[in-house]
C-alpha cells in the first residue's frame, strides 16, 4: 500500500548547519570501481540509499565481497576478470545509474547476465547506451531492440570506439568509458556539453590513465585497476532542497558542511546567486580528487531568471526544486534545453507542472522545460511523488512556503537518495509540525 505523509509548518525559519548524506553518483561509482579493481577498497561516506544498495547487491551476485557498516563499505574483489556468472537476475530497482553503467561494465566482462529493474526503470530508454556498446561489439539483447529492461548481456571482447554523444549524459559517457576500459585499443567520448565527471576522476584514483581535453575523454583499453580508499562528499543534489528552502524563507541561513563542489555539479549555486540568494563558499578542499567544502546559503529577495544551455547538465537533478523556488521569485523564470527531464524517474516536466499548479503556482510546461511566473502564494493540498524521490522532496519543501498542509502520496521513494530527509527537515526548521 502507498502511504501518505502530511507536512505542515507555522512561520518556519531555517537556521543551523547540515551535513547531507553521501553523493549518489560518487557512491555508485565507488562500488563499481572497487569491484572492477583487484584487492581492497574502503569507502567512507557511502550513501546508504536504495539505489546505491542495488549496486552493492549486483556485485555480490558477481562474487565480489562487500561488507557495509552504515556509511563505511569495505570491498574485496578478485578483479573483473574473475567474477562469477550470477545465478539470479541482476536487479537495478529504480536506479538508472546502476542500469546504464552496469550495461557498460557487463558488456566487456566475462560473465553472462540479465539486468532487470522496477516498473519505472523498465520504461526508461537504454538505447542511448546499448547502441554505442553494440558498435563496440557488445552482445546486448532485449525488448524494443535493446531499448528496454530486462536486457541480456553476454560478456564479449570489445573494441574501442570514437563516439560523439547526441545528449550530454554522464550515464552514457560512463558506460562507454567502463566498456572502453575492458576493450581493445583506444575509446574516445565526445560530449556536446560537459556532464558530471565523477567517473573520470575516480578512474584516475584507481590508477587508470585517461586524457581529458575540453569536452573529449580518451581511455586506453586493457588497463587493470587496483583497489584504493575513497571518501564520498555530501550530495549537492540533496543539499539543493535545503539550499532552496533557505533562499526562499525570510531570515533563514544554513551552512552545508562537507558538501561536494565538483564544478560539473554546482550549477545550483550559480542559479541561487542569479536569483539573488546569498551564497558563500566558506571552505574548499579536495582539489586533487572530488572537491568539497562548506557553503552558506542565506535568504534574499528572489528574482526570476533564465536557465538554459551548457549549465543544464550541471543542475539537471535540481530543476524540480528550482521550479518551486521560481514560484516565490518576482518575474519569469524560463528553463530551456532540459528535455532530458522527460526521461528521468518520471517525466519531471509534466510532474512538476501538474503538482505545483495544484498549489496555485503559474507554471507552463514546454517541450524542453518550464516557464514559471512568480511570486504566487501557494495553498496546501495533496501532491503525488510519482515514486520519484526528487518530486517527493520538492513537495515536502513546498510545505515550507504553502499556506496549508501538504499531503504527500508515496513519500517512501525519498529514501532512494536521502534516507534521513524528514529528520533533517525537522532538525533545521524551528517550528515544524509533522504527522
Ligand atoms: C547521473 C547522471 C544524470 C543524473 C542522474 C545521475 C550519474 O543522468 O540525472 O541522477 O550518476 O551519472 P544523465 O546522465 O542521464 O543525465
Amino acid at each position: 500500500m502507498v502511504g501518505t505523509k502530511t507536512v505542515t509548518f507555522n512561520k518556519p525559519l531555517l537556521k543551523g548547519s547540515l551535513k547531507v548524506p553521501g553523493d549518489k553518483s560518487i557512491s555508485h561509482r565507488a562500488i563499481m570501481l572497487g569491484s572492477i579493481a583487484e584487492g581492497r577498497t574502503a569507502i567512507k561516506g557511502f550513501l546508504d540509499g536504495e539505489d546505491c544498495l542495488r549496486t552493492i547487491e549486483i556485485f555480490k551476485h558477481l562474487g565480489v565481497s562487500i561488507e557495509r557498516n552504515g556509511t563505511d563499505v569495505e570491498i574485496y574483489s578478485p578483479g573483473m576478470g574473475n567474477w562469477i556468472t550470477p545465478t539470479e537476475e541482476l536487479y537495478a530497482g529504480n536506479s538508472g545509474t546502476t542500469a546504464r553503467l552496469m550495461l557498460g561494465i557487463l558488456s566487456g566482462s566475462s560473465v553472462t547476465s540479465t539486468l532487470t529493474g522496477d516498473a519505472s526503470l523498465s520504461k526508461r530508454p537504454m538505447k542511448r547506451v546499448t547502441t554505442p556498446l553494440q558498435s563496440m561489439g557488445a552482445s546486448v539483447s532485449g525488448e524494443e531492440g535493446g531499448d528496454l529492461l530486462p536486457l541480456s548481456i553476454v560478456g564479449s571482447k570489445l573494441k574501442g570506439i570514437d563516439y560523439h554523444m547526441p545528449v550530454a549524459s554522464a550515464q552514457v559517457k560512463s558506460a562507454i568509458l567502463f566498456a572502453g576500459l575492458a576493450a581493445e585499443g583506444e575509446t574516445v567520448v565526445r560530449e556536446t556539453a560537459v556532464s558530471r565527471d565523477h567517473t573520470e576522476r575516480m578512474l584516475k584514483q584507481f590508477g587508470a590513465r585517461l586524457e581529458q581535453v575540453g569536452n573529449t575523454v580518451r581511455i586506453q583499453g586493457g588497463q587493470t585497476l587496483t583497489g584504493t580508499d575513497v571518501i564520498v562528499p555530501g550530495d549537492i543534489s540533496s543539499a539543493a532542497f535545503f539550499m532552496a528552502a533557505a533562499a526562499m524563507i525570510e531570515g533563514s541561513e544554513v551552512e552545508f558542511s562537507d558538501v561536494g563542489l565538483n564544478p560539473t555539479r554546482t550549477g545550483i549555486l550559480q542559479v541561487l546567486r542569479q536569483m539573488g540568494a546569498e551564497v558563500e563558499i566558506l571552505e574548499k578542499h579536495g582539489e586533487t580528487g572530488e572537491p568539497y567544502g562548506v557553503v552558506k546559503v542565506s535568504h534574499a529577495r528572489l528574482e526570476g531568471t533564465e536557465i538554459s544551455g551548457e549549465i543544464i547538465p550541471t543542475l539537471i537533478d535540481e530543476l524540480p526544486i528550482i521550479a518551486l523556488m521560481a514560484t516565490q521569485a518576482t518575474g519569469k523564470t524560463i528553463i530551456k534545453d532540459a528535455a532530458e527531464l522527460r526521461v528521468k524517474e518520471t517525466d519531471r516536466i509534466a510532474a512538476v507542472t501538474l503538482e505545483l499548479t495544484k498549489l496555485g503556482a503559474k507554471v507552463e510546461a514546454t517541450e524542453d522545460g518550464m516557464i514559471i511566473e512568480g511570486p504566487t502564494a501557494l495553498s496546501g493540498g495533496e501532491l503525488k511523488s510519482y515514486g520519484d524521490h526528487r518530486i517527493g522532496m520538492m513537495a515536502a519543501i513546498a510545505a515550507l512556503v504553502s499556506e496549508d498542509a501538504i499531503h504527500i502520496e508515496d513519500p517512501s521513494c525519498i529514501a532512494i537518495s536521502y534516507p534521513n530527509f524528514f529528520d533533517h527537515l525537522s532538525a533545521l526548521v524551528s517550528t515544524c509540525v509533522e504527522e
